[in-house]
């Protein structure tokens, strides 16, 4: 639904960025696609630590940069995906991505638009822009039911509204 569609909030910390994913985090369920756009340094992983955090993962979560895929054993497991070292047009069959998009868990990507044709239509994007030394601005964006509802639900939680 259109009015559901777009949440938009500021982060004042690297810790309110986490909190802001740990909210996130405690509302997924298996299925849910993450896909984290942002310039270097923007909060990505930041965001993805509390995503991480609020699935009740303890171990720490890492850039996986060099492996592509990290996976976390959490209240559902959590697949952490950083695309940014991956060549354009190279086969991303080769990861397994499907396994872990329609797979028991959450999944999270870093720099998803490597990968654009290969995502399924329904996720949730969360775009995040440098505003300050300390200060991001954080869009969540809807593109289907599932994630529309994760909206709704972190609307309700997170804002109290
Ligand atoms: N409000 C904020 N939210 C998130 N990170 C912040 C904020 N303010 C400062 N930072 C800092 O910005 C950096 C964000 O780094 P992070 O690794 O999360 O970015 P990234 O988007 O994953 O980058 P990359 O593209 O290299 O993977 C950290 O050093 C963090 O402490
Ligand atoms: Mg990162």
């Amino acid at each position: 639904m259109a009015t559901q569609g777009t949440l938009d909030f500021i982060s004042h910390s690297a810790r309110q960025t986490g909190q802001f994913g740990a909210q996130l985090g405690s509302l997924l369920a298996p299925g849910d696609l993450i896909l984290l756009d942002g310039s270097v340094g923007a909060g990505k992983t930041t965001m993805a630590q509390g995503i991480a955090r609020g699935l009740g993962i303890s171990e720490p979560v890492i850039s996986p940069s060099f492996t592509i895929v990290r996976e976390y054993a959490g209240r559902l497991p959590l697949y952490h995906i950083d695309l940014y070292r991956l060549a354009p047009g190279s086969a991303l069959e080769s990861i397994g991505i499907e396994d872990y998009l329609y797979g028991d868990g959450a999944v999270v990507i870093e720099w998803p638009d490597r990968a654009d044709a290969l995502l399924p239509a329904d996720h949730l994007q969360v775009r995040l822009h440098v505003t300050g030394d300390t200060q991001r601005s954080i869009r969540l964006m809807s593109t289907g039911d599932q994630s529309s509802r994760l909206i709704e639900e972190f609307r309700r939680q997170a804002l109290g509204n």
